[in-house]
């Protein structure tokens, strides 16, 4: 298809590509009259794009250097959830995502357990983790009787690049060597872990195992010690793993099983609370289950750290490998029930930093983090979390009670409308309607063909609304 789809209101592209040498030297202007050039109106493609520039050009500037080969901003919606009752502080919590229902699910679920002494949390650990990966021929066992020499030499080789990070109260932790030869001949790492303080600290780790890489080459070629090809070492790469499983939160909501009556009308609390632990079951056993389950937490998590500047595919990667650190990918929460009493709890490895990175960057990162207080890392592992464990309720809350469709599609419902370009008065009478009907894509689609129709009579349909219509 070619030109401008009324349907959905997109240009088509209509210029084959080739390869560019050189894109990422143009300016932005040249930039996008270049991907301009590739539609059939490049003037209406260029227009549409600068309208997401930010009005304020120091501004725009800002967020152009964030990345390379910006044409315009991407919006995201940015809302709060508010109420948020952790550690006995109440936090209005900033979420980016797009969405619709999570936001909302936040919010009630933080409402509902603040009323039942809201999330309670606990850091387990603030370890980070970095390797050099190396490959080295020779004598293990003189290796390892050098090894003290060696970790003294990677420390006082680093201290100008630790200085700052020791002065925070942060720095290198360990340093060790692992021997990983039966599953690679000759291959062994350094393996370093880290304290990073407030920040998430990759720029910090990276620094270090590079010059470790330095000195590891250089502790091998000029040791007395090692003769010949031992004198040799091939250095593949020196990088942190987003793999942290000692850098852990905890965080749970308890109660007695009675303050769960009401959730639904049909169940007492307790029966609510035996269903609600069949379906953590269920995903504690079942992987297709599990990552839906876990795909649901980070709803919360990802929105939480994407609105505090912070990088959700490091969070992602770790969990997820977390989830499956005993060889199955499982549920990253767990429930207690038993002697009345429902506890319901989220750990997971969250490496995030409140200072550094886009933190102080980010006009609305700052914004975030003032309105939650301005905290220090471990006080936003906790906050993160706890919204991750709530999204995760509120979901299974539904999932084993009415389902999550009805709610999900009423929240989906203006975004329906505004693919079928409804307008304002069209959207108020389809938020009445569809109180008591179903919100499908084909429901919303008749009801404004109904509407649409000139033979429409809206006074039989919507008594006391047909002047908002007719004004549309
Ligand atoms: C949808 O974004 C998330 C859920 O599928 C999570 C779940 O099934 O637990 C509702």
């Amino acid at each position: 298809m070619q030109g401008f789809s009324l349907q959905t209101g997109k240009y088509s592209v209509v210029k084959e590509k080739e390869i560019i040498c050189g894109f990422s030297k143009l300016s932005r202007d040249e930039k996008l009259s270049y991907i301009a050039g590739h539609y059939e109106d490049p003037e209406r493609f260029r227009k549409d794009l600068e309208s997401y520039h930010h009005p304020d050009p120091e501004k725009q500037k800002l967020f152009d250097e964030f990345s390379e080969n910006t044409l315009t901003n991407y919006y995201m919606p940015y809302g709060i959830a508010p109420n948020f009752l952790i550690d006995g502080k109440v936090y209005h919590v900033p979420m980016v995502i797009e969405e619709s229902s999570v936001v909302a699910a936040a919010a009630k679920t933080a409402k509902f357990w603040s009323e039942r002494g809201g999330f309670h949390t606990e850091i387990i650990s603030v370890e980070k983790v970095g390797q050099v990966h190396f490959f080295w021929k020779g004598n293990k066992t003189k290796l390892n009787t050098l090894l003290p020499d060696l970790v003294e030499k990677l420390r006082e080789g680093t201290l100008q690049i630790t200085a700052n990070m020791r002065k925070r109260g942060g720095g290198i932790l360990n340093i060790d060597l692992v021997d990983k030869t039966d599953e690679i001949a000759d291959y062994f790492q350094l393996k370093a872990t880290f304290n990073t303080v407030d920040s998430m600290g990759a720029n910090f780790i990276n620094s270090v195992l590079e010059e470790f890489a330095v000195i590891l080459r250089r502790f091998f070629q000029t040791s007395p010690y090692f003769n010949g090809p031992e004198r040799n070492v091939e250095v593949v790469m020196s990088i942190l793993s987003n793999y942290t499983p000692e850098c852990l939160v905890r965080t749970w909501v308890e109660c007695d099983m009675n303050r769960l009556d009401g959730i639904d009308d049909e169940l007492t609390g307790e029966e609510f609370a035996f269903r609600f632990e069949r379906a953590v079951n269920i995903a504690k056993v079942d992987t297709f289950r599990a990552t839906t389950h876990n795909k649901g937490i980070f709803n919360g998590i990802d929105s939480v750290v994407l609105a505090t500047g912070n990088d959700f595919r490091a969070v992602e990667a770790s969990s997820h490998a977390y989830a499956a650190k005993n060889g199955k990918y499982t549920s990253l929460t767990d429930i207690e029930t038993g002697d009345g009493k429902f506890r319901y709890t989220l750990t997971l490895p969250l490496s995030l930093g409140t200072v550094g990175g886009l933190t102080n960057l980010h006009p609305l990162v700052v914004n975030s983090l003032k309105l939650l207080g301005n905290p220090n890392a471990e006080e936003l592992m906790r906050i993160v979390a706890s919204v991750g464990l709530a999204n995760n309720f509120g979901a299974l809350k539904s999932l084993v009670t009415k389902g999550i469709q009805k709610g999900h599609m009423k929240m989906h419902l203006m975004n329906i409308l505004n693919q079928f370009k409804a307008t304002e008065a069209e959207k108020k009478l389809a938020r009445e309607y569809f109180k008591e009907f179903k919100v499908t894509v084909k429901s919303v689609q008749d009801f404004l063909e109904m509407l649409r129709d000139p033979s429409f009579i809206v006074e039989n349909f919507f008594p006391g609304n047909h002047e908002v219509f007719f004004k549309r």
